[in-house]
């Protein structure tokens, strides 16, 4: 079916042929054809576009450089959270990030029912057969500097019978590397098979090699990044309800401290925190659902879910940040077909993959700085619902008068929907 088509089908099917419904899908398709082409090819039966609003976070000082981030995102406060930290630390000396490591991870799924000992004796050869064989496939990435970095064997045995393992480490250099990954990991699946069935020694028609799956892992533990502030606490400032830096320092450090010991506080912990990451990652084209995966995997590797931030308060010094794994492309997958995207990296300066970990993972850094420290000052619904105001007065038809005057009336009461319906309901009986 064509785009027409199936939206016709839809409103029969679902909408009791009701128009309306398709008209207003059709608002949403871009303007010019050949560009809701671009759009259309990066899913399957689309019918429309899902627009999302696109904000800037200014004031962005990492590792001395300044940045306007763009962001994507539906829920209100988080651009202006992320604005206020970025704006907070620009005084008192910007964001630091260090890159710990940028491996990826990929993994050929295999049952060998012949014997371990002689698997385990041949694998260097093995090892040199696989990435040999696949050489024209990394011919351009190793140009880049990047490549098949090292293959492991793992003996799964003990858990499922004949299951093994072989866990590679790539270089993607500035992409994110998934489709050349995989398109390895494939290939070493054919070679596997050859080279059992070419070593009769250790292969006959009972003792074959199966390939179960091959496919990369977004848990990246090596492709990781550590983003952080710091000042003398008496530099920390004064806060909202009379607090000082020495109390908020310690109220905080607390905050991140609960997020440690309690898994249901980490979880909306690191939620805040990603509420930054993933829209710096929508807005550049990167792959959130992947980033999200291998966060929360990391924030439970000791067994426990924990917060994927920490915090100290030591010798008059505070110190916040993050270690987070993080696998994203700057090159590659939506980043230079989004046209979006594409204007998003420019605005970044078109940075290297490096580089956007530290502008991505700086930015969760600053949501969740701003999330804790009005959870541990005024609480988080005062601003929250400040900005939620201008969506419950916009679901309400409020007309720009009452806008005006709703937001005059709310600036020291509590915003609820009751309460913004019944200041309309007056405030129409008043006129
Ligand atoms: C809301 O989207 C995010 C917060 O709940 C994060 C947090 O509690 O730290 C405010």
């Amino acid at each position: 079916m064509s785009k027409s088509e199936k939206l016709t089908w839809m409103t029969d099917q679902f909408f009791d042929g009701d128009t309306s419904v398709s008209d207003t899908l059709k608002q949403y398709w871009h303007c010019e054809e050949s560009m809701q082409e671009v759009l259309d090819g990066f899913s399957e039966n689309t019918i429309s576009n899902f627009p999302m609003p696109y904000g800037l976070a200014p004031n962005f000082l990492i590792d001395g450089k300044h940045y306007l981030v763009p962001m994507v995102i539906e829920e209100s406060s988080v651009v202006a959270a992320a604005a206020a930290a970025a704006k907070y630390w620009l005084s008192r000396g910007g964001f630091k990030t260090e890159i710990i490591g940028t491996k990826k991870v990929g993994q050929l799924h295999f049952k060998f029912s012949g014997n371990t000992d002689q698997l385990k004796q041949i694998f260097p050869e093995l090892k040199s057969y696989l990435i040999n064989g696949v050489s024209e496939l990394t011919e351009n990435m190793r140009k880049r500097g990047g490549g098949v970095e090292s293959l492991q064997l793992i003996d799964f045995n003990s858990e499922e019978k004949h299951y093994y393992q072989i866990r590679g480490e790539f270089e993607t250099c500035d992409s994110m590397g998934a489709n050349f990954i995989n398109s390895i990991l494939e290939k070493f699946g054919e070679l596997l098979k050859l080279y059992i069935l070419n070593h009769a020694d250790i292969a006959d028609q009972h003792k074959d090699v199966q390939i179960i799956m091959a496919i990369l892992s977004n848990y990246t533990p090596d492709c990781m990044i550590r983003a952080s502030v710091s000042c003398k606490v008496e530099e920390l400032g004064t806060f909202a309800g009379g607090i000082d830096a020495r109390e908020f320092a310690d109220k905080f450090s607390t905050a991140v401290k609960i997020a440690q010991i309690d898994p249901y506080r980490a979880t909306t912990h690191n939620k805040g925190i990603f509420n930054g990451i993933d829209s710096v990652v929508l807005a550049t084209g990167n792959d959130f659902r992947a980033i999200e995966a291998c966060g929360h995997a990391y924030a439970a590797k000791d067994g426990k879910y924990k917060s994927l931030s920490y915090c100290s308060v030591e010798e008059g010094v505070f110190k916040f940040w993050i270690d987070l794994p993080l696998a994203v492309g700057t090159v590659g997958g939506l980043t230079k077909l989004h046209p979006m995207a594409k204007i998003s990296l420019k605005m970044l300066g078109n940075p290297s993959a490096t580089e956007l970990m530290s502008i991505i993972t700086t930015v969760g850094l600053a949501q969740n700085f701003a999330a804790l420290r009005s959870l541990v000052t005024t609480g988080i619904q005062q601003g929250h619902m400040k900005m939620h105001l201008q969506n419950i007065l916009t679901h309400m038809d409020a007309s720009p008068d009452q806008v005006s005057s709703a937001n005059k009336h709310f600036e020291d009461k509590t915003v609820s929907f009751s309460a913004v319906r019944s200041f309309l309901d007056t405030s129409l009986t008043k006129s």
